[in-house]
């Protein structure tokens, strides 16, 4: 089986994920540094908030639920947390693009956000329909894009200090963030389904295994 997501790189993908989740936090109670583009948007209210919650809600779930320990010994938790993964992406989609279509820095970055906003939504409400229905190769499929597609928060905060550091104006390298934050992300999550279809990121289960937990 090719290796493309060595652990040490789910590792870091996971603290990245942590720090990323619990800082955003931040703008719940508007408490720290709060980027300023951002409290412009004429949607920040109620959206940025229905967007936050879910959405960082997600991001600090999503990678538990593909640890092997988690889902052979507390396949219930597993059932339970998806479920709020789910409800998370969906709020955190629906206020997402809400903030898209106020987006200070033009219809580019609304559309980039915008088809991360309604890709996030099917991905998430297809991979639940398909556990529900007991398919859990597709379930499983479904989920690692949808995931891909929650990482765009961290790919994002990746790119942003190095526009900041680059030639071109930083709005304009934030327009082609709106995309670059998610297109590779799920170029990556297919290559990964590609390359190696039966396989479980690793240190996570095979879906034998975890059908067998269910
Ligand atoms: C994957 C689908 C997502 C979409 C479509 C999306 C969309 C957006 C948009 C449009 C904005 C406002 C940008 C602006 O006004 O210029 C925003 C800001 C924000 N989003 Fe998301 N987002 C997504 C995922 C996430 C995730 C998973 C998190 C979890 C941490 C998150 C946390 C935030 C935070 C904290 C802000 C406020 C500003 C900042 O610190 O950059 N987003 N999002």
């Amino acid at each position: 089986m090719p290796k493309i997501l060595t652990r040490p790189a789910w590792m870091l993908m996971m603290i990245l994920s942590l720090l990323v989740a619990l800082t955003a936090y931040r703008y719940l109670p508007r408490i720290g540094p709060l980027a300023t583009n951002v409290m412009a948007n004429r949607f920040v209210d109620p959206f940025l908030f229905l967007h936050v919650a879910g959405a960082a809600t997600a991001l600090l779930i999503g990678p538990f639920q593909m640890l092997a320990g988690v889902r052979a010994r507390w396949p219930r938790a597993h059932r339970l947390l998806g479920r709020v993964y789910v409800l998370g992406c969906l709020s955190g989609g629906i206020g997402g693009l809400a903030l898209a279509l106020g987006a200070t820095a033009g219809p580019v970055a609304t559309a980039g956000f915008g088809l991360l906003g309604v890709a996030w939504i099917l991905t998430t409400t297809l991979a639940w329909r398909r556990a529900v229905q007991g398919r859990i190769a597709e379930h499983r499929a479904w989920m690692i894009r949808s995931f891909a597609l929650t990482l765009a928060a961290v790919t994002l905060r990746l790119y942003l200090p190095l526009a900041a550091m680059g030639p071109l104006p930083f709005v304009e390298a934030y327009r082609a963030i709106a995309f670059l934050c998610w297109v590779p992300n799920l170029l990556l999550a297919e290559a990964w389904l590609f390359a190696a279809p039966g396989a479980a990121p690793s240190g996570s289960l095979s879906p034998s295994r975890a059908a067998a937990g269910r």
